[in-house]
């Protein structure tokens, strides 16, 4: 059971949290092991904070799992992460469609390989009409790319204002961005959600994401409770 409090009793609901799922690498250096296993540790630890995201009732919750800059590692490196990605979808399509999860991927997702890109297509289709917790990839996501590609989008359509732009974002169907979470001790975005962290909360935790557990997003959920969050105003 997550120490989480009920919902009426939160100051305010929060919908959508985004997690920089880092330190897979130093996580398996520390034990003399291979990154492959950093990251294999890191797919369990998505499978048990999806589950946990469900549970809480968020609506989204949304994971940086290759970045347009990722594309500069080793390609065994970039090989194996492709590798345990496919995997993860296909052994969990079954309990996301089990449990009323809804795929979605942010980023230029069709520049994977392209047995990739199949199998997303499927897993994407598959569950779009499920209504429960959004669990958001970003695959190939850079949010640069992302602001370029959405401002291009809307300035074809007309003016080009906030709104025009944020209507063209790989995020404009999910709720607004409540929470932040990066591990592993950076202090940094590294491309992540760039527009949508404009009133984000942030949280900074020095657990490597292997180690990462429900518990812990709890207690981010809980500082986030205790936050005022002013918008500019007073
Ligand atoms: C995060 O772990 C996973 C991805 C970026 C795909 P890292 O591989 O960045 O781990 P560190 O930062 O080297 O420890
Ligand atoms: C951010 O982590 C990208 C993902 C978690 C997918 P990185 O490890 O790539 O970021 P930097 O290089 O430390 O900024
Ligand atoms: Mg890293």
């Amino acid at each position: 059971m997550i120490p989480r409090k009920a919902p009426e009793a939160q100051a305010v609901a929060i919908r959508h949290v985004a997690i920089i799922m880092d330190g897979n690498g130093r996580w398996a250096k520390a034990r003399h092991l291979p990154r492959v296993v950093g990251h294999q540790r890191g797919v369990e630890a998505v499978r048990r904070l999806t589950k946990a995201a469900r549970e809480m009732g968020l609506e989204a919750l949304t994971l940086y799992a290759f970045s347009t800059e990722n594309w500069s590692r080793p390609e065994d490196e970039v090989t194996a992460l492709m590798g345990l990605l496919k995997r993860f979808i296909q052994a969990d399509l079954e309990e996301f469609c089990a449990n009323n999860v809804r795929l979605k991927i942010i980023g230029d997702y069709r520049a994977l390989p392209a047995d990739v890109v199949a199998m997303l297509g499927d897993a994407l289709a598959r569950t779009a009409g499920n209504t429960g917790t959004t669990l958001v990839v970003a695959l190939n996501y850079g949010a640069q790319d992302e602001i370029a590609r959405a401002a291009a989008a809307a300035a074809a359509k007309g003016a080009v204002t906030v709104e025009s732009i944020a209507a063209e974002l790989d995020t404009a169907d999910l709720p607004p961005l409540d929470l932040l979470i990066r591990t592993s001790g950076e202090v940094r975005l590294s491309n992540f959600l760039l527009w949508q962290a404009a009133y984000a909360e942030m949280w900074f935790t020095d657990v490597l994401w292997p180690d990462f557990t429900p518990e812990h997003l709890a207690e981010a959920l809980a500082a986030f409770d205790a936050r005022e969050r002013r918008y500019g105003g007073r």
